[in-house]
């Protein structure tokens, strides 16, 4: 493994890096690796689809722009905004083109896009996201990924799951600049870690909502990628923003099943046990007000009502049309005893995204020469203090593609002959204390909820910054002394992340976006524009 110099190596097989792949010419020799299955990862449980502009009659992309921004909460970056949105229609056609199987309807959108159907979602002014009924992710996943199958130059590797990055300061390689090297890679299969060799590295790890007990994403929503770049030298910003899904399927075996929103933006309506409708008191926006004024919504009326749930209610609609636009969420449902045609399924609120990440340029370069992030595990400055619905995977294709034209520009120039040392395993064991990596999974998970949750005080964010601090030193002396698992792997990035996302907290005294703290219940207007930064190696400072 140590001879093949990969030209590039992304880690991640979700949108962000399959899109990547797909927009690299076919003379370089790729590597993608995923930790699971090809497909596994937030990408292919995406529901409500991507938004873009596609009804050139009632839409336009500065509604989408000013939209965006509205949610965004005075933290987006304005020029980001721009340059995405604005690529939006593109980056769809660019889907379509590739054969994703989009919803059509012509008597909705006659004048736009390829007759789309567009569906609508919380703090979207108009009709804006295209989707393939209520499967968007798993539609654009498997068709990019069968597109990549056939590349003959990718190299596809799953279970494979990066441990950490190479850089040439950590091989004290002195020259000017910190270069990425490739990575090191435990095969989850022969239990062997090899390194990958590359001129260029990109992560597209998504995000890490499974730091919190309660869900919308899968298992290895861990954020690996950020707790990689943050130990590798690279800044982290925002981390003190992490939205939560207003309405996942309440139900003890459901795992936190999302509720896509746009049952909200056909109609849906939020009710509390007695029948009550709710919304409208909090925001004349009502259901489709931004993630994070709903979320908070029905945590305060859970609270104040002392109710395990709040209820979402389509019954209104006809069978015909709840089994048509949301098949999969109407047989889940069903699955767990609950016809969305008769009745309100119960919902509670779930960790679901995560806002901040590793910080990048406008073409996800990080801080480290050679080494680009994309997708979810990113910060680009698209979202500010709270992402939009549906912004997220347009923001996966198109750094997908700004991504891969700046490698375009610079590959012939680059090279990669560092001499990298093998993996060094004398001096650890097997583990004999593995409950130790479960209940420290546990312990976080249930703490960041309580205490770092949808409202924070400075009391409870103290309480979490001792726990974290004890429980990182404990996983660093445990990965010292055992041979490396993928779960251990896992409990220290989950760590290192809850770590960062605690100290971004503390670092913002006030409320704004998702970041909700009854300390500082108000917008602090000095804090407009002002992101939360994290640098490891404490760089002179500069703004992201
Ligand atoms: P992912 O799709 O999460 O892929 C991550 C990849 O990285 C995986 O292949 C994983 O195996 C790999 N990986 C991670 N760590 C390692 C490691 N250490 N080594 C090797 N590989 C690694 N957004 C929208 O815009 N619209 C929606 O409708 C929508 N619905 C959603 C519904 C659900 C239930 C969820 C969970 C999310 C939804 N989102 C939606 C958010 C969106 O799906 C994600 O933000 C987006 O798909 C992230 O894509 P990604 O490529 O960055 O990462
Ligand atoms: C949903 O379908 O509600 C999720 C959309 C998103 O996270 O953007």
């Amino acid at each position: 493994m140590n001879d093949t110099i990969y030209d590039v190596l992304i880690i991640g097989s979700g949108a962000a890096g399959l899109s990547l792949a797909l927009s690299l010419p076919e003379n370089l020799n790729i590597a993608i690796l995923s930790k699971e299955t090809l497909t596994e990862g937030s990408t292919v449980y995406a529901q409500g689809g991507i938004s873009a502009v596609a009804d050139n009659k009632h839409d336009s992309i500065q509604s989408h722009i000013d939209d965006t921004l509205n949610a965004g909460a005075g933290l987006c970056s304005k020029e980001v905004v721009k340059n995405v949105i604005t690529q939006g229609p593109e980056a769809l056609k660019w889907l379509l083109d590739a054969g994703v199987p989009f919803t059509k309807d012509e008597k909705i959108n006659s004048d736009g896009i390829d007759g789309l159907h567009l569906t609508r979602e919380g703090g979207h002014t108009n009709r804006r996201v295209a989707h393939a009924a209520d499967a968007s992710g798993y539609a654009i996943e498997t068709t990019l990924l069968e597109k990549v199958k056939q590349r003959k130059n990718i190299s596809l590797f799953e279970y494979h799951i990066a441990v950490d990055l190479i850089t040439s300061r950590k091989l004290k390689h002195l020259q000017r600049n910190n270069q990425n090297l490739g990575a090191y890679v435990l095969n989850r299969k022969t239990k062997k870690i090899n390194i990958f060799r590359a001129k260029f590295t990109i992560l597209a790890t998504g995000g890490a909502s499974k730091v919190y007990l309660y869900t919308s994403n899968p298992d290895g929503a861990s954020g690996d990628g950020i707790a990689m770049a943050w130990r590798a030298g690279c800044r982290v910003s925002n981390m003190e923003f992490m939205q939560f899904h207003p309405t996942c399927l309440y139900h003890p075996h459901a795992k936190s099943y999302l509720i896509t929103e746009a049952v909200r933006g056909e109609g849906g309506r939020l009710l509390l046990p007695d029948g009550t409708r709710f919304m409208e008191k909090y925001d004349s926006r009502a259901e489709l007000a931004p993630r994070d004024i709903v979320a908070r919504t029905i945590d305060h009326e859970m609270k104040r009502l002392g109710i395990d749930s709040v209820f979402i209610d389509i019954s209104h609609r006809s069978k015909i049309f709840i089994t048509e636009h949301f098949p999969n969420v109407y047989a889940t449902c069903e699955k767990f005893g609950y016809d969305m045609s008769k009745e309100p399924v119960p919902v509670v609120p779930a960790a679901h995204y995560t806002c901040g990440g590793i910080v990048v340029d406008s073409v996800g370069q990080t801080d480290i020469d050679n080494l680009y992030a994309i997708g979810e595990c990113s910060f680009t400055g698209l979202h500010g203090a709270n992402r939009m619905a549906s912004n997220s995977l347009l923001e996966c294709i198109v750094y997908g593609q700004f991504c891969a034209n700046d490698i375009i520009a610079k590959v012939d120039k680059q090279s990669n002959h560092f001499d990298i040392p093998e993996w060094d395993e004398s001096r650890v064991t097997d583990s004999d204390e593995r409950v130790v990596i479960n209940h420290n999974w546990d312990e976080i998970r249930r703490f960041m909820w309580d205490y770092v949750g949808i409202v924070r005080t400075t009391k409870r964010l103290e309480r979490a910054r001792t726990r974290i601090e004890m429980l990182l030193h404990e996983i660093d002396e445990y990965y010292a002394n055992f041979r490396i698992t993928s779960d251990l792997l896992e409990l220290r990035n989950l760590a290192e992340v809850a770590r960062l996302i605690i100290r971004s907290a503390q670092r913002r005294e006030e409320s704004r976006g998702l970041h909700y703290t009854l300390d500082y219940p108000e917008k602090n207007p000095d804090l407009e524009q002002i992101n939360t930064i994290l640098d490891p190696i404490r760089r002179p400072s500069r703004q992201a």
